[in-house]
């Protein structure tokens, strides 16, 4: 298998190396290689993604991007272009894939402990750079009139519903749609009835719908009410961030981006450029989402052993969140980037 690693901005470099020390510790035949995306790209290249990084990302198997501080990249015009964004569309990775749950050691800020997955339209919806053929979806008639242009199409929204669907039958996860057709009567209209299409080649799972902000205070108040929620881009950027940091911290979160040909783990969080060089970023986002990218390719591959490694990868972060003493300040623990991972690295290989 063919990993490619896109190392980003602030604390990728952290991180990036933890993830890509516990693949090479889980004894697969990985082929890795690395490249630069964000400044140091845009440095050398003038352009914070370059074609050919794109074309390299298209030639891997899967992908591994850190972190991008694309907030602070200079206008589009001169390069400064969103990474993940770019490679979500691209590479057509239409489904966001986003496990939040709680670990009993870890603490949270609600009293249930939960395990529910955001499954998010990735491709569309809200989002400038991937609504228009040319030009973008926000534009500015007069220097007083800012209008943005939310895209939702039957395809996008049917291929994420049975993304979700097929996620929650795995092991008979309740969905819920998440959506705000009372407002947006057309366009998230349109989101629920190719939902509900989907819904009815999966009848024996338990299904409901939800108004979005309804949505945001159960997850506070009784968050195991959610076993997937599918929902638009927008929508699912935010319950996602919302979901994690009720779980225990953004830093735990992991995500894939996938299609029916690629995919790309990335972590919920951003480049935390304050912290980015003092050996204290918390790497389990990404670790946690190259298991998950490591999943995706057991299955599109049939290797059942690239499965057991994401398996095994999760047991070992999971053994290591559940004391302090070996975890990141982030959640209470004093380790620091690297000496969790080697705690990690210590785990997965003592489990084997
Ligand atoms: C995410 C991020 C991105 C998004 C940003 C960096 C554009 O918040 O992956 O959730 O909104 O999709
Ligand atoms: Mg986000």
């Amino acid at each position: 298998m063919r990993i490619l690693f896109l190392n980003g901005d602030g604390i990728s470099d952290e991180i990036v190396s933890a993830t890509h020390r516990v693949l090479e510790a889980s004894s697969l035949s990985l082929d890795i290689t690395f490249e630069d995306v964000g400044f140091r790209a845009l440095d050398h290249d003038g352009i914070t993604i370059s074609d050919e990084t794109i074309e390299r990302a298209r030639q891997a198997d899967g992908i591994v991007l850190g972190p991008v501080s694309h907030m602070d990249y200079p206008p589009t015009a001169e390069g400064g272009l969103n990474p993940s964004g770019v490679l979500r569309k691209k590479l057509d990775l239409y489904a966001n894939i986003r496990p939040a749950k709680t670990y009993d050691a870890v603490p949270r800020p609600v009293a249930s402990s939960f395990d529910l997955i955001v499954a998010r339209e990735n491709t569309e919806g809200f989002y400038a750079d991937r609504t228009m053929h040319v030009g973008t979806g926000e534009i500015m008639p007069t220097e007083d009139l800012a209008l943005a242009i939310r895209k939702v199409t039957r395809k996008g929204s049917s291929r994420i519903a049975r993304a979700a669907f097929e996620l929650a039958a795995r092991d008979g996860r309740k969905v819920t749609c998440v959506h705000k057709g009372n407002v947006l009567r057309v366009s998230d209209g349109l989101f629920l009835e190719e939902v509900r299409k989907v819904r009815s080649e999966f009848s024996t799972l338990e299904f409901d719908e939800i108004l979005v902000d309804a949505a945001a205070a159960h997850m506070v108040r009784h968050p195991d009410r959610f076993g997937v929620i599918v929902t638009t881009n927008m929508f699912g950027d935010i319950l996602s961030d919302l979901a994690s940091e009720l779980s225990g911290g953004l830093g735990l979160a992991g995500s894939l981006n996938q299609g029916d040909n690629h995919a790309m783990a990335q972590a919920q969080h951003g480049s935390a450029p304050d912290i980015a060089g003092q050996d204290c970023a918390n790497p389990t986002s990404l670790i946690l989402s190259a298991a998950m990218l490591l999943d995706w390719l057991s299955a599109r591959y049939s290797k059942p052993e690239l499965a057991q490694a994401g398996t095994r990868i999760k047991n070992a972060v999971t053994q290591c969140l559940s004391s302090e003493a070996t975890r990141t300040s982030d959640l209470g623990g004093a380790l620091g980037t690297k000496d969790y991972t080697e705690v990690v690295i210590r785990t997965l290989r003592e489990a084997n």
